[in-house]
């Protein structure tokens, strides 16, 4: 059975009315061009991964909001959840500010997830048994909190003594004393709609920052006699979040752990976890085996007992059964079973492997197909090519595809065999059990049966190198082997 980490069995799921993204940040401390959420983690964008476990919830209604980098942001949501609505945040006045936006227009009421952007390792699994326990307790608000190794930088929770939460405290605002707290504010959120429309209309900028806290709404709930309560995770690993590249690369190896766990459950054998990259949309079947430093990509499918690697990249490659591609580089393209590719090959786009087929070293394809038990073994480039079955490219012959402006096609049929550096220029058609001589260009097409021979007749000029290179080591060793000055042609 086909597997990807991603066919998690049917999520049981409490009603979800609304869910908030809340997207609408700078990432200054990203560096980057490219907009924080829009960065790529196996795969996938940050906010893709949010998107995809918040979806595996069924909100009735899901709501992104978004502000910095919205030209590229919005329209990469609308991509991922068509039925999401953009709320704009033209200026970011903190997260209360970014709830009041994505509240103004909200007719709804019942409950209502919040969660941010940047923390792509949050399993819809937890947010499940999240929504349950808000749900068992009747809580107005729930705060998902998690203890850190480390929780600077981060909002401390504040219990009372019987173990209630009365505050959050921002890093910024926070005392020395309230410092040492490591439990902190996930940032995920469940809120009763009705009780945090009337808590976020209050809110004020009294803190370090001059923003809206979301935070503060806890207390105000609180003191209008709601129930809150914080629900601690048992992995503070999923709830990490994205500021800058140190903690994408930290983000990025929780994943690939999790993925490559997955897969092995699965019965594919990875030998090293480590140095073995694998995207999210990735599937790979029972009892293939991928060796150290590869890297799978895309939507790449892998069949039982494939080899894969060591160091071979795959990007949308189909592979099928018993295939084996070792020290390659393939994209877009399909790998037949048991076809064998490298080491040292590059497979480029609409390349398609017919079962049992092999492409060898410093070999390239592109845009082409090879037939069954055909083979490409040594020093080749073959573009635009069909190519029948059981032939045999002789090594170093290059497809002549490029005349400078145009491309144009090769067509060589079955059992044909193609003689070492031959030159198939384009177009040109090769017919079934053909040969070519070594070394020949080949510009006419070359019919069933025949050979096509297309280089200049052998002359050899005897006594050359006495004449012309004497005192040589050439020429006192074709002295030794009886070699003369003559010129004239022997018996
Ligand atoms: C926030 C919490 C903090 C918590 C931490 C968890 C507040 C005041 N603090 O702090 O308690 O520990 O998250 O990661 O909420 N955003 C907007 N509009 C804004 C500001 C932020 O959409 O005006 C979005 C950001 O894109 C981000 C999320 O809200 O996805 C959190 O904002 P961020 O600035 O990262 O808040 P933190 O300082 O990390
Ligand atoms: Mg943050």
């Amino acid at each position: 059975m086909n597997k990807s980490v991603d066919s998690s069995a049917k999520l049981e799921v409490a009603k979800l009315d609304v869910a908030i993204v809340l997207a609408a940040g700078e990432g200054t401390r990203m560096k980057s061009q490219t907009p924080k959420v829009l960065h790529f983690i196996a795969g996938r964008t940050i906010i893709d991964h949010v998107l995809y476990q918040v979806s595996k919830l069924n909100p009735a209604q899901l709501r992104v909001v978004v502000g910095a980098g919205r030209e590229a942001v919005e329209p990469h949501v609308k991509q991922i959840a068509p039925n999401s609505i953009s709320v704009f945040q033209a200026e970011r006045n903190g997260t209360g500010h970014a709830v009041q936006l994505a509240l103004a227009d909200l007719k709804a009421s019942g409950t209502v997830l919040i969660c941010a952007g940047d923390t792509p390792l949050l399993r819809s699994e937890t947010l499940a048994e999240f929504i349950a326990a808000h749900n068992e307790a009747k809580n107005v608000v729930s705060v998902l909190t998690a203890e850190f190794p480390d929780p600077t930088g981060y909002g401390r929770i504040l219990r009372n003594e019987a173990g209630e939460i009365v505050a959050i405290v921002e890093e910024r605002d926070a005392s020395e004393e309230i410092k040492l707290i490591d439990e902190i504010n996930t940032g995920v959120y469940l809120f009763d709609i009705d009780a945090l429309r009337a808590s976020v209309a209050k809110l004020k900028s009294n803190n370090s920052q001059g923003e809206l806290y979301l935070t503060d709404v806890i207390a105000d709930i609180k003191a209008a006699g709601g129930k809150a309560a914080a629900v601690l995770s048992n992995d503070y690993s999923e709830t990490l979040g994205i500021n800058d590249r140190s903690q994408l690369a930290d983000c990025a190896a929780i994943m690939r752990d999790r993925i490559n766990y997955q897969h092995m459950l699965n019965g594919v054998e990875i030998v090293d976890p480590t140095t073995t990259w694998i995207d999210s949309n990735v599937t790979i079947e029972a009892d293939a085996t991928i060796f150290p430093e590869s890297w799978l990509a895309g939507t790449t499918t892998v069949g039982a007992k494939a080899i894969i690697g060591p160091r071979t990249t795959l990007m949308n490659v189909k592979v099928a059964a018993g295939a084996s591609v070792i020290e390659s580089n393939c994209v877009d393209c399909e790998i037949g079973a048991g076809a064998k590719v490298g080491p040292y090959s590059y497979l480029r786009a609409d390349t398609s492997l017919a079962a049992g087929a092999k492409v060898g070293a410093y070999v390239e394809i592109k845009n082409s197909s090879i037939g069954e038990g055909t083979k490409v073994p040594h020093l080749s480039y073959v573009g635009d090519a069909e190519i029948g079955s059981g032939t045999n490219i002789g090594a170093a012959t290059v497809f002549v595809n490029y005349d400078g402006v145009e491309k144009h096609k090769t067509k060589v049929g079955n059992e044909v065999r193609i003689g070492s550096d031959t030159m198939l220029v384009a177009p040109v058609c090769i017919g079934d059990g053909a040969y070519t001589a070594a070394g020949s260009v080949i510009t006419d097409d070359v019919p069933a049966g025949a050979m096509g021979v297309a280089r200049s007749k052998q002359r050899n000029i005897l006594g050359w190198v006495l004449r012309k290179r004497s005192g040589t080591k050439s020429a006192q060793a074709a002295k030794a082997a009886g070699a003369t000055e003559t010129s004239e042609q022997g018996s």
